[in-house]
Parts: structure tokens; sequence; C-alpha cells
């Protein structure tokens, strides 16, 4: 079959045998959450960004880069698995859909950038359960030092390690530096040292930011350990996890920055470490958020319970369909409306009162009794339009009740039912009259 070829961000790329982006991933190009303000992700990254005060944040938003730019650049061997068309997203042979943050590394190291953060949605074609999507979002962390300036680094790690000593933390590292995990041989061993050292405290200390502040149970310390890895653009190389319900979580990629990136950037005179974290890992455990999923949510329900600056636990509710249902009435002449929430009108004194001679509806009044009838399986009641007739000066209201259980599909036929007894009851108590 003919097809177009792919129009993304002002650029036209011409389909081939790789080309294998399904318009489920293209609708998901633009969603932005790393910029929404009440975003888990966002809010998670600013964290990060405050954590390390002194980089140069960037949120990358273009995820097109080339195949060069993911592999080859960065070491990765010609039968790298990672380059499968099963394993990551294709526009053509040339380009891609960033597989990891470490696309962009080069080219900002050539910048001129040394210490620098950068956040970005990344692809990878991959199995589907609670904490897998093809689309997610890592950060990129990277300090870089020239030649003169890595003197001053054994007294910012003596600076780090000290602050790291008043924290409840047990760091537990038996890696070492070996054949299989070496210092780079263009490097300076004791500079070497240096970096992995500062690497090591920087990211213990991110990750007590992170962590330490969160309750556990029986009040342990919190639990740190590094092990060997291997990363094609980094040696040595790391990976961070911690101590967490009960298992250990796989929480970053790191290493020391291997010196071909650096001359392939032209910075030849630096060096330092990088690296790669996976957002929603860390945020699925700090907001104890259960689904993956649960981050593309445009609900309100997801996205209000989150504020910038804070890590809060997320409330799960219901995944069942909502069913909403409309009630508009006349408030009984001469009546005074008061709404939710306003100091006036005494909520929870009863139905509809008398006051100075004059009705009082009182919106909680009218909640207690939708309450009353439908319990907890009414979700939202909304005041939708508010109207006062010109002429003979009655007032009028429509509420919206949204109706959904925690655990079932309500039938109409049920919700029908429930919108009449709530009908007929505040018909008969507030004396209002249904338009
Ligand atoms: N890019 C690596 C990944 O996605 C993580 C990483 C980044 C490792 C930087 C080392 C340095 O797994």
């Amino acid at each position: 079959p003919s097809r177009e070829p792919y129009k993304l961000y002002g650029q036209t790329y011409p389909l081939d045998t790789h080309s294998n982006l399904p318009p489920t991933i293209i609708s998901k190009l633009d969603r932005g959450l790393l910029t929404h303000p009440s975003h888990p992700l966002s809010i998670l990254r600013q964290i990060i960004q405050d954590h390390f005060a002194s980089a140069t944040s960037i949120v990358h938003p273009n995820p097109v880069v080339s195949v060069f730019q993911n592999f080859d650049e960065l070491g990765f061997p010609a039968d790298h698995p990672g380059r499968a068309v099963t394993d990551s997203y294709y526009l053509n042979k040339d380009y891609m859909l960033r597989a990891h943050t470490s696309a962009h590394e080069v080219e900002t190291y050539r910048s001129g950038l040394d210490h620098w953060l950068l956040s970005a949605d990344v692809y990878r074609r991959d199995e589907i359960d609670a904490s897998h999507y093809p689309v997610f979002h890592q950060m990129e962390g990277t300090h870089v030092w020239s030649e003169s300036e890595l003197d001053a680094l054994p007294a910012l790690n003596a600076k780090l390690a000290a602050d790291l000593a008043g924290c409840p933390l047990v760091i537990e590292d038996t890696t070492q530096i070996s054949p299989s995990n070496p210092y780079q041989p263009s490097h300076d061993p004791r500079h070497a040292a240096q970096i992995t050292q500062h690497l090591k405290h920087s990211l213990n200390s991110l990750i007590f930011r992170l962590f330490g502040g969160v309750a556990q149970s029986g009040g342990e310390p919190l639990r740190v350990r590094w092990i060997e890895a291997f990363f094609p653009f980094t040696t040595p190389s790391y990976e961070v996890e911690v101590w967490w319900g009960g298992e250990w979580l796989e929480l970053l990629g790191c290493g020391v920055v291997m010196q071909k990136t650096l001359d392939l950037a032209g910075q030849s005179h630096k060096s330092g470490w990088a690296f790669g974290l996976g957002l929603e890992r860390i945020a699925m455990v700090l907001y104890n958020i259960p689904d993956i999923r649960l981050f593309w949510s445009t609900d309100a329900r997801f996205l209000s319970q989150f504020k910038p600056g804070q890590i809060t636990q997320f409330k799960p509710y219901s995944k069942y369909p909502p069913c909403h249902k409309d009630m508009s009435f006349w408030l009984p002449e001469a009546t005074v409306a008061v709404e939710a929430g306003s100091e006036a009108g005494g909520a929870g004194e009863g139905v509809t009162k008398v006051e100075a001679g004059r009705r009082v509806f009182h919106e909680n009044d009218y909640c207690e009794i939708v309450r009353e009838v439908a319990g907890d399986l009414v979700e939202t009641v909304t005041l939708i339009d508010d109207f006062t007739h010109p002429k003979s000066k009655r007032q009028s209201k429509c509420y919206r009740l949204n109706y959904r259980s925690m655990d079932r599909s309500l039938s109409n036929e049920e919700v029908n039912a429930l919108q009449d007894q709530v009908q007929k009851r505040v018909v008969s108590e507030m004396g209002i009259e249904m338009r």
C-alpha cells in the first residue's frame, strides 16, 4: 500500500523498509507532559533540577534524531539489539525517534555547556504491562570539567562526602575498577577516580533528596546499591538501585563519559560524568502511581492531585465509565441562593429554611440529598448554569450530576432511577420546581 511520507516538525521523511511509526505513537509526540506544570513527571523534573541548581536545564522538544546520533556516535556496535526495527521506532533507515536522552550528548557538549540536565520523551517498542509504555521520559545529567578545573575536585568531593555523612543513608558499593569496568587509557587514573567519586556523591545525594523524605515502614534508613554496568559511551559504568517496597529498584545508568564523545563534540580538553534516569520509574514509586498509563491521562481526577514542588501520594480513582445527568429547576420565588463553600447559609442545618422572611437555597443541602440517594455512586455535582429571568426575577439553576462506581459499570437505567429519586426528594423537600 502506498503511504504518505512522515511530516514531522517541519521535515518530510521519505518512507523505506525501516519505517514503522504507527499513528498511536505519532499522536503522542505533541503531548508535552514534561512542561505541564501540574503533571507529576514535570514536577519531578523540577525537583531534580532544583537539586542540581548550578546545572543548565533543557527540555528537548523534538524526538526525531538521526540513527547516527542515537547509536553510532555513542559507540553502539552495528549488531546492537536496540537497533532492530522490532526495538526502536524508525522514520526511515536514517532517522528515528530517540530511544534515550543520550542521543543529545554530543550536540549538547558541542554547545559548550559543562553541567546540564536534558529531559525528554523517549521511544522504545516494548512489552505491555503496568510499568512499560512505548513512550516514556528520561533525564540526562552531566558534569564535565576542563583539565585545569579538575584540580578543584578533591575539595568538592570532601564537601559532598561530609554532607552525605549526615544523612541516614546506607550505601552498598562493592564495585571495583577492573578489566571489565576500567578507567579510560587516556585518563590520569587520579582524575578518573575523582570524577567517579563526584559522580557517586552527586547521585547518592540526589537519591537521598528524592527518597529520603518519604516514610518507609520500620523507619529503616534508605539503602542504595551501586553495581557494575556496561554502556558503550561510558567507562567505568554503573547502575544504581534503591531498596524500595521489599525489592531493589533500578533507578539509573551512569559512568565516566567516554573521551571519544567529548572529542566528537570538539571538547577534547574536558572530562566528566553522565547519568540517564527514567522519570516514570521514579515517579511511580514516589507518588504511588500504580499504572504507567495514568501519566497519559487527561482526566482532571489525575492531574488535579499534583502540586508543583511537592511529592504527594496518588489517590486511586475508578477506571469505570462515568454517566452524567443534568437537572434544571426553578428556585421558589424570592429565594436567596447560597453556593457551597460560602460562609452564609449554614451548611448542614437542614433543608431550605426561611431567613428574614426569605427562603434560602443552599447548595450543600442539595448535595446532601444527592448523597443520601446515590451514596458513593455520585462522583461530582457541578453547577453548570445559573440564570435569573429578566421579568419575573425568578432564579433557575442547572446542576450536572456525575455518577460513577469505583468497582463496576453503572447501567443507564440504574442511573436514571437514582436521578428520578433525587428529583422527587428535592422537589418535596426544597420547594423547587423542575424545568
Ligand atoms: N542512556 C542510558 C539508558 O538509556 C543511560 C545512561 C546515560 C548511561 C548516561 C550512562 C550515561 O539506559
